[in-house]
């Protein structure tokens, strides 16, 4: 299974935060924005530089930029919108695409209902950001529609993920390296997460 388990104390320690049962709506979103921020910083760590001449304080100083388009962060609607804060802070000049995708309780399957991409996906990275990879539905229906806009430089950031997903997104899209705080142990009969979150979506929008 090919995915990168962010072990950083603070990740961890947010993550348990997460996971206590009457976690409040408001700590919850704090939290699922402070892990986006620490995952992010993670899943951006090879973005590639490019020397560049500027006018520093006592004259020409060769820098290091971050080379090409500015990347496009792609929040799955609705919990990946909890993440997006936090992700931005760390790249504030990023292009957002949005995919609204929603998991049909019955068949699992996901249901798409909205999407609007940024131009000139061929030159981007897209950072695709949900808390929750469960089958991997949702996650594997984004890289399909990220790829049919012609998008071919893809990561993913999860706050948990089941091994079932891990391996559905890694048969599907092997070359979409995945970034998570934790890979529980499996799912339940209805498709959740075990130990999971719960209804991560819900917890976000103080929903049910
Ligand atoms: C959740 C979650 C993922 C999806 C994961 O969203 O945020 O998008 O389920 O499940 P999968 O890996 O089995 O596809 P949900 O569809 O519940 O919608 P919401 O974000 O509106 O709550
Ligand atoms: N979606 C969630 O919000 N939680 C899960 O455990 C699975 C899918």
């Amino acid at each position: 299974m090919q995915i990168t388990i962010v072990d950083h104390p603070l990740v961890q320690h947010k993550l348990a935060l997460l996971r206590e049962a009457d976690v409040s709506t408001n700590k919850f979103r704090l939290l699922t924005e402070e892990l986006a921020r620490l995952l992010a910083y993670e899943a951006t760590r090879d973005l590639a530089l490019e020397p560049t001449s500027i006018q520093g304080w006592c004259g020409e100083v060769t820098v290091r930029k971050i080379k090409g388009k500015k990347l496009t962060v792609v929040p799955i609607l609705r919990a990946g919108l909890g993440m997006l804060g936090g992700v931005l802070d760390l790249v504030p000049s990023a292009k957002i695409s949005v995919v609204g995708l929603a998991r049909n309780e019955e068949t699992l399957q996901p249901e798409p209902y909205f999407e609007k991409f940024v131009g000139s996906l061929d030159d981007r990275l897209a950072l695709i950001i949900d808390p929750m990879l469960a089958t991997g539905g949702s996650m594997v229906a984004t890289i399909d529609m990220l790829k049919r806009k012609g998008c071919q430089h893809i990561k993913a950031i999860v706050m948990v993920a089941a091994p079932e997903g891990v391996r559905l997104v890694n048969a599907c899209h092997p070359d979409v390296p995945l970034y998570c705080a934790a890979l529980d142990s499996h799912l339940d009969e209805h498709g959740y997460i075990i130990p999971g979150l719960g209804d991560a979506g819900d917890k976000i929008f103080g929903t049910k």
